[in-house]
This record gives structure tokens, sequence and C-alpha cells, in this order.
């Protein structure tokens, strides 16, 4: 259960104070309306403090509330609908609260806000519709921050507080969650140790419904597949089957045993898929959940570490053929992903750190705080403590689910920036007959790419530099003499697995490269083949 404060953001009219006091009053917490107590605190209603010392003193004042407040516990608060929106305010809510944003559409908040005078922000505004809408598209980068979006349209405000209830109800204090922003197929990604143990309570909180169909690697059934059969079980039929580890699995011959037992289990469409394992298993369970029925409600228990930050985030399922890995597959967004810290520590070391390789990606694509984070803690992370885990998985969901929200099916090309690192990576995996961890390709592939980056003159060395000192302390390889077991590999085999890979885009080789830490761009032009192999050098005789 949540004790920590429960946030409520979203713009103004979206029914915060509505909401949180139904709330308040379901959970036996206190209610605080951050609006009502600056104006209390400050002698002044809100709209005399706007005109009299104008915005940025009003926000001061929410400041200086908030940063009281956030200590409480047992306490529910209605935000001010700019609150989120100040650097400051913002670490605040979203380190210390549990936050939801309550999502109302345009057309609603004009009929609620029309012809309201007490709203400094709207008054003056001959068409307040317009200035309505601008405001929140100016917001909504903010308020997609919280933990849970939840679409509200005209729900009432006695349905929406239970809806959050469930959710306080399931989590503790010290977990975490971000949302995959897909408007009607949204879902969130719930970070935290001993989820398993809270599972029923997670899944009545979405809501996902009975029958369950579990579908576990094999490796992991026992104990981790059972615990969720027994847990489920409680909300109804849970049943359970399992699948043999390693890529093998991603095939037709699996995937047909699948639908023969669901067909076999009379898996109505309304039941639930889970699958529990990495992203063999994930991937797996996806497309057959994809399939099963034109597609039934399916959940993701990544239990690796490439699973929880990548493979069960996005929606893209797949199996394998004889031709090609991930040949047949299909979009299924999952309606829940939940990574419980606790199930990684049975991980070996190796494919535990050759997952940070992602993470790594992530911070130099799109996130330089993450990037701090791995370099200042890496000791902590290599360790697995809980408190880093949770926080660069939660930091790379987050960069994970946004570039899936921009780019969903892979349709305008945004979510090529996930690829830095991987055009080398695949080459190098290819060429040495799969011996290396895919991780293990990326962090060498990146550093490639990260020197290349350089000699095109898009980024300092200084990128290439601090991402080869973090990959180090991650104990990731950049180059291969590092990687244990590496078979020799010759530059030519290399360059024409590379050259494969252009084949069957029909295209120049594009790559994701680095501009500084935390942007990358993508190149148009053909790299020459003089600096490719100049990269795959350096990758050889650092
Ligand atoms: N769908 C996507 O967007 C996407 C993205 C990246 C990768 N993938 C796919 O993901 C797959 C690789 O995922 P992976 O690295 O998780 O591989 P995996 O599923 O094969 O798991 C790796 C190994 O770890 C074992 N294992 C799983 N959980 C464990 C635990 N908690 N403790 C100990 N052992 C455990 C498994 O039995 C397996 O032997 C590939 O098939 C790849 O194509 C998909």
């Amino acid at each position: 259960m949540v004790t920590k404060p429960v946030a409520l953001w979203g713009f103004m009219g979206s029914g915060k104070t509505s909401v949180g006091k139904a709330l308040a009053q379901k959970l036996g917490y206190e209610f605080v309306d951050t609006d009502e107590l600056v104006a209390q605190r400050f002698g002044k209603p809100i709209p005399q403090i706007f005109a009299e010392e104008g915005e940025a003193a009003f926000r001061r004042m929410e400041t200086q509330v908030l940063s009281e407040l956030i200590q409480r516990q047992r306490i529910v608060l209605a935000t001010g609908g700019g609150m989120p929106t100040v650097p400051e305010n913002l670490a605040m809510l979203r380190l210390n609260a549990l936050n939801f944003y309550l999502r109302v559409p345009v057309e609603v908040l004009y009929e609620r806000l029309a012809t309201a005078q007490d709203r400094p922000l709207l008054q003056g505004f001959s068409d307040r519709y317009f200035r309505i809408a601008s405001l929140l598209a100016q917001r909504e980068r903010f308020y997609t921050q919280a933990q849970f979006i939840l679409s509200c349209g005209r729900k009432p405000p006695e349905q929406i507080a239970e809806q959050i209830f469930a959710w306080v109800r399931a989590l503790d204090d010290g977990d975490d969650a971000v949302t995959v922003d897909l408007g009607a197929r949204s879902y969130p990604v719930v970070i935290g140790d001993n989820l398993l143990e809270r599972l029923e309570r997670i899944f009545a909180a979405v809501p996902l419904s009975e029958p369950f169909a579990i579908i576990a690697d094999e490796s992991v059934a026992e104990p981790l597949g059972e615990k969720v059969q027994e847990r489920l079980q409680r909300l109804g039929k849970a049943h359970l089957v399992t699948v043999p580890s390693g890529e093998g699995s991603k095939s037709v011959e699996q995937a047909i045993r699948l639908w023969q037992w669901l067909a076999d289990l009379a898996l109505p469409r309304n039941g639930t898929i889970v699958a529990v394992g990495g992203g063999v298993v994930g991937d797996l369970a996806g497309f057959v959940a994809a399939t099963y029925m034109r597609g039934v409600a399916f959940v993701q228990i990544p239990t690796t570490l490439l699973a929880m930050v990548d493979s069960a985030i996005g929606g893209k399922t797949a199996i394998d053929l004889p031709q090609a890995k991930n040949l047949v597959g299909a979009f299924h967004q999952p309606r829940l992903v939940l990574c419980d810290l606790t199930t990684l520590a049975t991980m070996p070391d190796r494919p535990f750190l050759a997952g940070l390789a992602e993470v790594v990606k992530y911070g130099v694509i799109a996130d330089p705080a993450l990037f701090t984070y791995l370099d200042e803690q890496a000791e902590w992370i290599v360790r697995r403590h809980p408190i880093a885990l949770r926080v660069i998985i939660a930091r790379s969901a987050s960069v994970k689910a946004s570039v899936v929200v921009a780019d969903e099916r892979e349709e305008t090309g945004l979510r090529m920036v996930l690829n830095y690192g991987h055009t080398f990576g695949h080459a190098l995996e290819a060429a040495t007959g799969f011996s290396l961890l895919h991780g293990e390709a990326v962090a060498i592939g990146m550093t490639a790419e990260a020197y290349l980056a350089w000699r095109l003159g898009l980024c300092d060395r200084e990128v290439l530099e601090r991402q080869t000192e973090v990959l180090r302390k991650l104990e990731l390889p950049t180059h291969l003499s590092q990687v244990p077991d590496a078979p020799p590999v010759a530059l030519d085999t290399l360059m024409a697995a590379m050259g494969r890979d252009k084949k069957r885009r029909g295209t120049t080789l594009r790559f994701a490269l680095p501009k500084r830490l935390g942007e990358v761009t993508i190149t148009d032009a053909p790299v020459p083949e003089t600096l490719l192999t100049e990269a795959w050098e350096f990758v050889f005789c650092q």
C-alpha cells in the first residue's frame, strides 16, 4: 500500500479536486488542494495573487507549499494545473509521490471552463477554446511524466477515484511506473521489488480478466511461473505451460503447440495471456496472443534485464524462420509490463551485464542524466543494488516508451534511433556465428559507431571517451579481445556482413550516431568504406 503522497495532475477543470476528495475518503487519507493552501497561506485568492504579484511569484509560493506537503504521508494532493511544469516541482513530485495525470480532452475542458471567472490564465483571451488547447499542448509533455496517465473523458469522479484507489492499494512506496502513452492502447510498465507477491492486486487494478494462460520459460517456471499461477488463481482460473529455454523456441512449432493448448483450454477472447521469462518467451507469447482469436489481452512479466528494458516494451512480437530471425510477427501491445526486480537475482553475471549495454544506449541517445547516473553508480549497478536497478530500468523504460509513442509501428523512421550500436553490433554477431551475447556485440558496436561519429565530425571525441569509460565500469567489452572465447574474425567477413544488412534494406547503410551525450542523428549520406574499416580496426586494436 502506498503511504507516500498521491498526487493528481492535470489541467484546470480536469476534476482533480472532486476525484481527490473521493479518493482521500476511500483511503482514509488527508486531502489537500494546493491552490487552496497557497491562497490560505498567503492570505489572498489566487486571481488576486496573479493580479498583484504575477505568475512567477505564484509559482514560488506553490513550490514552497509543495516542499512541505511532499514530506507528509497518507495524503492526497490535487496539484495546481501548472505545478508539474516547474522543473523543481516536477522533480519533487516524480521522486517523492505517486502521480496520476487525469487526462481530459480539450472539448470537455472547454465545456467546463467556457464561462469560468476564477481562472487567471484564461482571462482576457477572446478565443477561450484556442487558449485552452494551446496551454494544454504546452503542458502535456510535463503531465505525461506522471507514473500513470488516466483517460478520464467524462467519467464520474467516483469511478476515477476507484481506479486510482486500486493502484494505491496494489503498489508500495518503493515501486515506480512509466506509462506507454498510446491513447486507448496505453499501458503501464510497473517496476519494483516483490511485485509478484502482489500480482493479483496489480492485475485487478489494470484491470485484467480471467481465465489466465501463463506461458513461462522452463528455466524460470519454478518458482516464478508457479508463483504467478498461484497468485492469479486468487482471481479465477490460471493455467500454466512451459516452453524450452533459448532462441529455438521462437519457432512455428512452438507457436502451433501454444495455439492448440489455448484451444484445448477454450481460452475465450476476454482471457489473458501472461508471458513469464526473457525476450524469447515475451516475443513468442506476444505473437501467440496477437494471433489467437485475432488477438487477446497480453501481459509481459520479463525476467531478464534485456527484456525489462527493451523487448517487453513496445509491442513488437515475433517468431523466427530458418531463413531469418523475427521474420513472422505482429505489433500487439501488452496491457501491462511488470518488472519485478527480485526475479533478476538468479540471472548469471554475463547476460545480466550484457543487458546493461541497452541501458547505456538509452543514455547516449536520449537521456544524459541516465548516462551520468550509470557513470557515477556503476559499482552499485553491477552489484545489482535494488535502488540502482529501479532507477536504470525506470529511465530506460521511459526512453523506450517515448520512442515507441513517437513511432509505434516503425513507419516514420523515428524508431531508428534505437539502432545505435546495432549496425556494427549485428554484423559482429553474424560474423562470429553468434558467439557473443547480443549486448556484448552492441557495446562493441556502440564503440565503433561513436568512433565513426567522431571521425565524421558529428561529435567531440569526448563522447567516445566517456562512453568507453562507462562501458568499462559496467564490465562491458569495447573491443573483441575482451569477450571470453570470441573467435577470430576477419575484416572482410565483417564488411560482408554489413553489406548483407545493406542489401536487405535495399539502401545505403544508415546509422544512428551521437551528436552529444543524450542526442543522436540519423545519417543520410553514405559513409565512406575507408571510415567503416577504420571503425572496425578501432574496436580490434584499441
Ligand atoms: N520484441 C522486441 O522489441 C525485442 C527487442 C530486443 C530483443 N528481442 C528478442 O529478445 C530475445 C532475447 O531476449 P533475452 O536476452 O531475454 O533472452 P532469453 O529469453 O533467451 O533469456 C536468456 C536466458 O536467460 C534465462 N532466464 C530468463 N530469466 C532468467 C532469470 N530470472 N534467471 C536466470 N535465467 C533466466 C532464459 O532461460 C535464457 O536461457 C531475442 O529473441 C530477441 O530477438 C525482442
